[in-house]
């Protein structure tokens, strides 16, 4: 039997809310295969010598993960994968900071991952490591003498060459990204990117197709935007509890229109721009006063990184300064929730929300936007607001794109969307529902595997 081995920084529990795109992309995936997880489970120990690996099976799901060193997170998490490669992938080289140092912790950890790894592999299996916190893994492995096929799929966006240029390192994280067998992007400007990159900086040429020889190596570069399982997504959203906990909002809240956004707090995901946005439609619509509420759930994330702290307190100050300026005894313009809250939840505050407001400044691809259309009523749907710079966006043309930079744009956009008749909206919808059922999680899952596994392709079972 041939097992599919995941390898990711981060492993959420299967039961537990799975912050990011990674984890929920992965764990709606896995549900009808077998498969071995590996990675970090968010733990810190203070030595090396105090570092165990634990084995857990969840039905058809086996997990094994380890803790990092108090020094691994500083290094490895926080200094060169949070504070270095994020904003960098994220066009933010005035956040990004080079810390000497840090890049030891992240060899340190990738290649303690890849012994790990290494450690319980099988000859066939197959290895796909996951996203920017662990791109030596696969040349790691190589060296330690593993000669399984190995993926990699990169969850964030691959900056223009030019950008990339300022890590430190680039020529030999990108020489590592290149000893894979097969890339993921989650949009073809990701793979354009890393093509001028492989071939204007490295000494890739391009094959036919979507292959690169390099170092005497073949790289297939593969685009497989990520999904959601959209069948127990829609299942949740129209669950009899969603309906019961839309109806108490409903008698509950004071406003007709409810716009909802959800993020993690980060500075990638536009939220002092989206709060300034709806400042900008109570002002050009005042008709909107009392009548409109936006709810931002934001979790906090990163808060160890300065530039995560700022933005945490930026947004709380906007968010005061708002419900000071335009709210009432009987309205409050924003309702912030800075904290987790469970998906069968967030299920129900979609479908009972006019407007779904997705406008980062930049993003891999974005699953709020694939969840907002798949749970909501098919007879009376809401409207998806969506930032052009969101890997969604290549796909989900029928919502309405807007640049979140531009304030007047964003606010007409929320505009258009609360006065936008039935007829419309379901027009949209409809179109928007049938493109994130084709690009679901099984599907991201299916395609990347069928390149990976060039010898079973057709016939590929983890039975
Ligand atoms: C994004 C990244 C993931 C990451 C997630 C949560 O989705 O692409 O790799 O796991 O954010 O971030 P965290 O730093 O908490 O793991």
């Amino acid at each position: 039997m041939q097992r599919l081995v995941i390898v990711s920084n981060r492993v959420p529990p299967p039961s537990g809310v799975a912050a990011g795109g990674l984890g929920t992309c992965i764990l709606d995936a896995l549900q009808d295969h077998d498969a071995v997880w590996f990675g970090w489970n968010g733990d810190l120990v203070s030595t090396e010598s105090e570092i165990t690996s634990a084995c857990a099976r969840y039905d058809r799901l086996t997990q094994i993960t380890m803790p990092l060193t108090e020094r691994d997170y500083r290094e490895h998490y926080l200094g060169f994968c949070n504070a270095a490669l994020w904003p960098v992938h994220h066009c933010r080289l005035d956040l990004a900071r080079f810390a000497p140092g840090c890049i030891e912790g992240y060899r340190r950890v990738n290649l303690r991952f890849a012994k790990e790894v290494m450690s319980r592999l099988r000859p066939d299996d197959l290895i796909w490591v996951q996203d920017y916190h662990l791109i030596p893994l696969g040349s790691n492995l190589r060296a330690l003498g593993a000669r399984n096929r190995l993926g990699f799929f990169l969850h964030i966006p691959f900056p223009p060459p030019e950008v990339l240029l300022a890590v430190p390192e680039h020529l030999w994280l990108l020489n590592a990204l290149c000893s894979y067998d097969v890339v993921g992007f989650q949009t073809n400007a990701d793979r354009q990117n890393f093509f001028r990159f492989a071939c204007g900086h490295l000494d890739g040429e391009p094959m036919s197709g979507n292959t690169l020889r390099i170092a005497g190596r073949i790289v297939t570069a593969v685009i497989c935007p990520a999904g959601i399982d959209t069948h127990s997504f829609s299942e949740m959203a129209k669950s009899r509890r969603a309906a019961a906990e839309i109806e108490r909002l409903r008698r509950v809240g004071e406003p007709l229109i409810n716009i909802i956004g959800v993020d993690r707090l980060d500075y990638t995901k536009g939220l002092p721009e989206r709060l300034r946005s709806f400042r900008r439609l109570l002002e050009l619509y005042p008709q909107n006063r009392k009548a409109t509420t936006l709810m931002q759930i934001a979790p906090p994330s990163r808060e160890d990184v300065q530039a995560y702290a700022q933005i945490r307190q930026e947004l709380e100050g906007l968010c005061g300064e708002i419900n000071g300026q335009h709210g009432d005894v009987d309205w409050t313009p924003v309702r912030y929730i800075c904290r987790n809250v469970a998906r069968e939840a967030l299920a129900a505050l979609y479908r009972g929300s006019q407007v779904g407001l997705v406008t980062p400044l930049r993003d891999g691809m974005n699953l709020v936007a694939k969840e907002y259309v798949i749970a909501q009523d098919e007879e009376d749907p809401g409207v998806l607001v969506l930032s052009r710079f969101a890997g969604a966006a290549e796909d989900l043309r029928e919502a309405l794109i807007v640049n979140p930079y531009d304030l007047d744009e964003v606010a007409h956009a929320i505009q258009r969307a609360i006065t936008m008749p039935r007829e419309e909206r379901i027009e949209r919808h409809q179109a928007l529902a049938v493109r994130v059922r084709e690009r679901d999680a099984h599907n991201w899952m299916a395609e990347f595997l069928c390149a990976l596994d060039i010898d079973r392709a057709p016939a590929l079972s983890f039975e």
